[in-house]
């Protein structure tokens, strides 16, 4: 499959892949329109679909991950056009429905849009020089790709509300305190930094990878009660799996463990 907005590369060993992905469209600042998120939703779900990858990373430029959804596509949208084609829904949630791990890695910019992508993966790197932002109020809009619900998940209501309201940005070190991004990296060393957590991901059982990420995104969608039964149950299920009889083998022979994947 060739892409004109995006490029992909498979890193890793023969065993342990991890697919990786970037945003590319360099004159926009990587501007989301929709060609590059159907290219992305269509990488995405081949990755998903390989056998080999046990993780992704989707990534941008130095400058920008991305500097949110493509103004000038937007500019001329009415109501009727969002509406009846269903923008945003019928393109961006894609990356919702991949159930290997998805790592955002953050260079430059992330805003609007380009923040709300990052949020919807499973974890954010991000390198020392990015900077996250909501400012569509600037624009006459506000966040539609989920931000006014994950960004007070992630960082709290009144930092949240800071940044929808002002359309301040947020700097690296200020993210990782809140609680947007889990580690923050130097610019040159960041894409290491990713692919090392990836090929410790792709080393673990790829089941109970899918399981815990299942598990922990249950955490958003449900109240204590529901998500701490619906984490029991996998967990319980887990034991009905060769990893689990491995896993629990190995470290009692003090080995390292052999894992099947099933
Ligand atoms: C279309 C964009 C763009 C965008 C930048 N560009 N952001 N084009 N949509 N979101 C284009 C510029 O028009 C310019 O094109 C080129 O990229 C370089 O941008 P500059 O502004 O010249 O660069 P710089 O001065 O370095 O400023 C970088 C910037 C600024 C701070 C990122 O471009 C900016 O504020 N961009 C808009 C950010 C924003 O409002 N994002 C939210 C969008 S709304 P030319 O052709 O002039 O070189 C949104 C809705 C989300 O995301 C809800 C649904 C998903």
């Amino acid at each position: 499959m060739s892409y004109e907005t995006i490029l992909t590369d498979i890193r890793g060993t023969s065993d342990l892949k991890t697919g990786v992905i970037t945003l590319n469209r360099p004159k926009a600042m990587n501007a989301l329109n929709d060609q590059l998120m159907d290219e992305l939703g269509c990488a995405l779900m081949g990755f998903e679909r390989d056998d080999t990858i046990g993780c992704i990373i989707l990534t941008g430029s130095e400058k920008a991950f991305a500097a949110g959804a493509d103004i000038s596509a937007m500019k001329d949208y009415d109501f009727q056009k969002v509406y009846g084609s269903n923008y945003i829904s019928r393109n961006w949630e894609t990356i919702r429905s991949v159930r290997k791990p998805v790592i955002a890695v953050v260079q430059g910019v992330a805003l609007g849009g380009g923040c709300e992508l990052a949020m919807m993966c499973d974890m954010i790197f991000a390198a020392d020089n990015a900077k996250f932002g909501q400012p569509e109020i600037k624009i006459g809009i506000i966040p539609g790709a989920g931000g006014t619900q994950r960004l007070p998940r992630a960082i709290g209501k009144s930092k949240a509300m800071d940044m929808v309201l002002t359309a301040r940005m947020m700097d690296a070190t200020e993210a990782e305190r809140a609680g947007l991004v889990s580690r923050v990296v130097p610019l040159d060393k960041l894409m290491d930094e990713a692919l090392g957590a990836a090929l410790v991901i792709c080393g673990y059982g790829q089941l109970s990878v899918m399981a815990a990420k299942e598990s922990v995104n249950r955490a958003f969608e449900s109240g204590l009660s529901d998500g701490v039964m619906f984490e029991r149950r996998i967990f319980h299920s887990l034991f009905a799996t060769a990893d689990q009889k491995e896993g629990m083998d190995a470290f009692l022979q003090k080995r390292a463990p052999n894992f099947v994947n099933g």
